[in-house]
């Protein structure tokens, strides 16, 4: 009870990520927050949007408002889309369903990533009609064929490939925690854990999270290794421009590259027939030392020029942010981080608590700016 009195007062994603630091144990909680090396493009991601400023607007007619967009061919009740994370199922109990079901709820899509801890039938029963699927390419190509006809047959109309994970950035906290699969307990460990016993519970009753969607795929992973080296052990590191045509004609679906951040792959992507680019540095957890989502953007989408939906994530916290991005050309923001702070504070309320603040943010951004809605945002801003 105390703990949804607290959630009803997160007035930030930066509340929501307080409340869940304070119920995960520390190893869990820096697999969300942590990025790779030392951290510095994760914190890139923030600083660009320093870069550009809204444009306010005065004295004109905001008395009709909407968020409503669409991306893909598919109309969204607001420009945002719940991003593809693995692990879900650590941060809260059956966390991928909390995440579905709160995107449902809001009428936006919901991205079941490969490294999902339910299985795809579940996650069906629980999604809404607007359910994506996020794949990281397999080595074994037959097993990605199998697993891309399950997903098209389950209902689930686009793609995301994620392009940006050849192979997985280190990130140093996992590895100075020991977070591994499945859990291996060590004396730090438990007196960690022991200090979060509402977490502690939760996963004595409902079972320590397993990569069902991948075991039902691959076969039973192999223990004891952090959870970015079982899921790099299986995905493949010479998948190439010219195997997308493969993929192509695998996927009757629309197809998004998710892990684009230079104009040159887009003109790529657009020669390969692909729908949709995903601008992302995955959150600062993959190349340390890139640049910042929100700077790349301009240069992106004007290479896509309208021809392909664009849509972006890595450090977007605020309203403001989702603002600046739609101005810059983007079509929808993918979140990753802010939805898991909500799900790990309170699970599925907390998720729609995230998206609440979001979207409450992006209204008064967006009307500020003089925008009734989300095509009039474009261009309204500075740099
Ligand atoms: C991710 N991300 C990710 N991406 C992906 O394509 N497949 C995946 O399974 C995961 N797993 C994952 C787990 C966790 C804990 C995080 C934080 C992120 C990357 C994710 O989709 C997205 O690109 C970033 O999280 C965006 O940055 P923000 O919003 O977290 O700053």
């Amino acid at each position: 009870m105390a703990m949804y009195r607290t959630l009803a007062r997160a007035a930030s994603i930066d509340d929501l990520r307080t409340l869940a630091q304070r119920r995960l144990p520390r190893m869990v909680f820096d697999y969300i927050d942590g990025a790779a090396g030392e951290e510095s493009t994760a914190r890139r991601n923030r600083s660009g949007f320093q870069r550009f400023q809204l444009r306010p607007e005065i004295l004109i007619d905001l008395s009709k408002r909407s968020l409503a967009t669409s991306v893909l061919g598919q109309p969204l009740a607001m420009p945002l889309v719940i991003g593809p994370t693995g692990m879900n199922g650590a941060y809260w109990p059956q966390g991928d369903l909390c995440l579905a079901r709160a995107a449902k709820a809001a009428n936006i899509p919901f991205v079941m990533s490969t490294a999902a801890t339910v299985k795809l039938a579940t996650l069906v029963e629980a999604a809404g009609p607007l359910r994506w699927f996020q794949l990281y390419m397999l080595r074994d190509r037959g097993l990605a064929q199998a697993l891309l006809e399950r997903v098209h047959a389950a209902g689930f109309e686009v793609l995301q490939l994620t392009v940006d994970t050849a192979v997985t950035g280190r990130r140093n906290r996992d590895v100075r925690n020991g977070f591994t699969l499945p859990f291996r307990w060590s004396a730090r460990k438990l007196i960690d854990t022991a200090r979060r016993p509402s977490w502690a519970l939760q996963m004595l009753r409902s079972g320590s999270p397993t990569l069902q969607l991948f075991a039902e795929v691959v076969g039973p992973i192999q223990p004891g290794s952090t959870i970015t080296e079982v899921v790099q052990r299986q995905i493949s590191d010479a998948f190439t421009w010219r195997d997308l045509d493969w993929l192509r004609a695998c996927w009757p679906g629309k197809l998004v590259l998710k892990g684009v951040s230079q104009a040159a792959h887009v003109h790529q992507a657009l020669a390969a027939g692909v729908d949709g680019v995903v601008v992302s540095n995955h959150g600062g957890r993959q190349l340390d030392g890139a640049g910042s989502t929100i700077e790349q953007l301009p240069r992106i989408a004007e290479a896509a020029d309208g021809r392909m939906a664009v849509l972006i994530d890595s450090g977007f916290r605020h309203g403001a942010d989702i603002a600046k991005a739609i101005a810059l050309g983007a079509d929808a923001v993918q979140l990753g981080r802010p939805t898991l702070y909500g799900l790990a504070a309170a699970g599925e309320a907390g998720v729609r608590h995230a998206l609440h603040i979001l979207a409450a943010e992006l209204e008064v951004a967006m009307a500020l700016s003089g925008a009734s809605n989300v095509g009039q945002l474009r261009g309204r801003v500075d740099c």
